[in-house]
């Protein structure tokens, strides 16, 4: 993983070693599960879930039995799955137990047979070709291994499955990106701090993003870990990246990396 903030990150970096990274992230979402998803949609001005939907009607596949959303967190992406391949089984999977325990209401209202399981990203507890398709949501900034976190997820989906990956991204428009950079860096740890009491966690957010590779250096590392046909979108501005890829068969094709026309 990349370990030096650029040049856009605030001087007082908040990021923890790749060592301490697991520990860090786990303790941070424990802290801060009760407003989380409060936080996600005061922060994204309610789009979030329009993200989330957009990536499940993408990869929606017909007659999927098995889906996984991985880093599930509070199991936003759980009732969405469900609607976009009605009939299949959906898993969400994430280590932090009080984020599945704040959505666990939810869970029970709004899906049918939906499932949290606790698992680790970096060693999945799942056999082999399990899912038809896998999701995955502004989880992948968490992880001390972004490729190993991939490799996994092609572990666990059979060939010709798809994947969605939703992250930050930096928009590229100069003025937006600068509106935004004040926004993500200033503002946001500042409701952080009112609204969920933690400005810390609202800061990581900014400061991870900043190290997060780029939409086609994320294709690369995609494309290298068992995926192909690896596509991007930019939704909210330029905001969020959705990667959207194929599960290699067992001898993977080369990988052909391009962007969705916004
Ligand atoms: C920003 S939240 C995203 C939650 C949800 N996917 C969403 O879209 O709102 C990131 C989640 O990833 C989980 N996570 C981070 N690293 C993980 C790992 N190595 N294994 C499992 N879950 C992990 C965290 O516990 C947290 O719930």
């Amino acid at each position: 993983m990349h370990t030096a903030p650029n040049s856009t990150a605030p001087a007082l970096s908040v990021l923890p070693t790749a060592e301490e990274k697991a520990t860090y992230v786990n303790q941070m979402f424990s802290t801060i599960a009760p407003r989380y998803d409060l936080m996600n949609r005061l922060m994204t001005f309610g789009l979030d879930q329009g993200w989330r939907r957009w990536a499940a009607r993408t990869i929606a596949a017909p007659g999927a039995t098995h889906v996984l959303d991985l880093g599930t967190g509070t199991g936003d992406f759980l009732p969405i799955l469900e609607q976009a391949m009605p009939g299949a089984l959906v898993t969400g999977v994430d280590f932090t137990y009080a984020m599945m325990a704040a959505g666990q209401t939810r869970l029970e209202r709004q899906t049918r047979q939906a499932a949290f399981v606790n698992g680790d990203a970096l060693e999945l507890p799942f056999t082999a070709a399990a899912f038809d398709a896998v999701t995955t949501g502004f989880t992948m900034r968490n992880v001390a291994d972004i490729g190993q976190a991939f490799r996994e997820m092609a572990r666990v989906t059979r060939p010709g499955g798809k994947l969605a990956c939703l992250e930050v991204a930096r928009p590229k428009n100069p003025l937006v990106r600068w509106g935004h950079q004040l926004y993500f860096n200033n503002i946001v740890p500042i409701i952080g701090q009112i609204v969920g009491g933690n400005a810390e966690a609202y800061t990581y957010l900014p400061q991870s993003a900043s190290i997060f590779p780029p939409p086609p250096e994320l294709a690369r590392i995609i494309g290298a870990a068992g995926w192909h046909t690896v596509s991007w979108k930019l939704l909210g501005l330029g905001a969020v990246a959705v990667h959207i890829a194929t599960r290699n068969n067992a001898d993977p094709s080369p990988s052909n990396h391009q962007a969705i026309p916004e």
